[in-house]
């Protein structure tokens, strides 16, 4: 495997979408070849699958189901986009990736972390992202972002303080395991100050 992959993770308005946007113009104005996706979605089946995990349907999604659904649009990703990207040398960007479903789905729902584990790993091949950066907002920073946010939340977003509590717990704790793969960022610093903090440590990671 030649490409990059950098992954983006946090709880639900930590700014992982802002901060794609600054890294891709950046990698815009330097030319460099990229692949961008988000999970879930990121081909045409897993989208379709994204849309049965966010929508709110009457019944309730059994934990389960929504951890195998994941996984399922993750393994459809990384087959038809990911690896062949990173085949080619590229640098591949993900809005999420199987970290969101260990802190979402093991940490936040309480599924077996050890299950977790060894379905993430099959889900995707086991390939590992290079760089991983995770945007931490503390509870009180999220709801107030939530209540800027115009229009209706999703089934995921639209869940209560206390699971978003245990999410980010869980990533922090999934973070100080491989701290040679994540950077934990101060998501309340500036739009424009964590952009080139995550400038600089991809750069010090590799020659772009
Ligand atoms: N550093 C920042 N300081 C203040 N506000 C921010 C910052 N970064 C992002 N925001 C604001 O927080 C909100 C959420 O940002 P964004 O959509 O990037 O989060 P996200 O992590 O992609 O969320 P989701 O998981 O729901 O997709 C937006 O309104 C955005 O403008
Ligand atoms: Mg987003």
């Amino acid at each position: 495997m030649k490409g990059f992959l950098i992954t983006f993770e946090g709880i639900d308005f930590c700014g992982k979408s802002v901060q794609i946007e600054q890294l891709v113009n950046k990698l815009q104005a330097k030319q460099v070849k990229f692949s961008l996706l988000r999970e879930p979605g990121g081909t045409i089946i897993s989208e379709k699958i994204r849309e049965a995990l966010l929508t709110k349907e009457k019944e309730d999604m059994n934990p389960v189901t929504e951890y195998l659904l994941f996984s399922a649009a993750r393994a459809q990703v990384t087959n038809k986009n990911i690896l062949h990207a990173l085949d080619k040398g590229e640098v591949v960007i993900c809005d999420r990736y199987f970290d969101s479903s260990t802190a979402y789905q093991g940490y936040g729902r309480g599924i077996d972390l050890e299950i977790i584990n060894k379905i993430n790993f099959f889900a995707t091949n086991g390939i590992k992202p290079d760089l991983t950066f995770l945007i931490d907002i503390d509870l009180k920073e999220m709801e107030k972002r939530k209540q800027l946010a115009a229009g209706e939340l999703d089934r995921m977003e639209d869940q209560a303080a206390d699971f978003f509590k245990k999410v980010r717990q869980g990533y922090l704790l999934i973070a100080n395991n491989e701290p040679e793969r994540f950077r934990v960022i101060d998501g309340k610093k500036s739009v424009d100050s964590i952009s080139k903090e995550i400038w600089q440590e991809i750069n010090n990671k590799i020659k772009l």
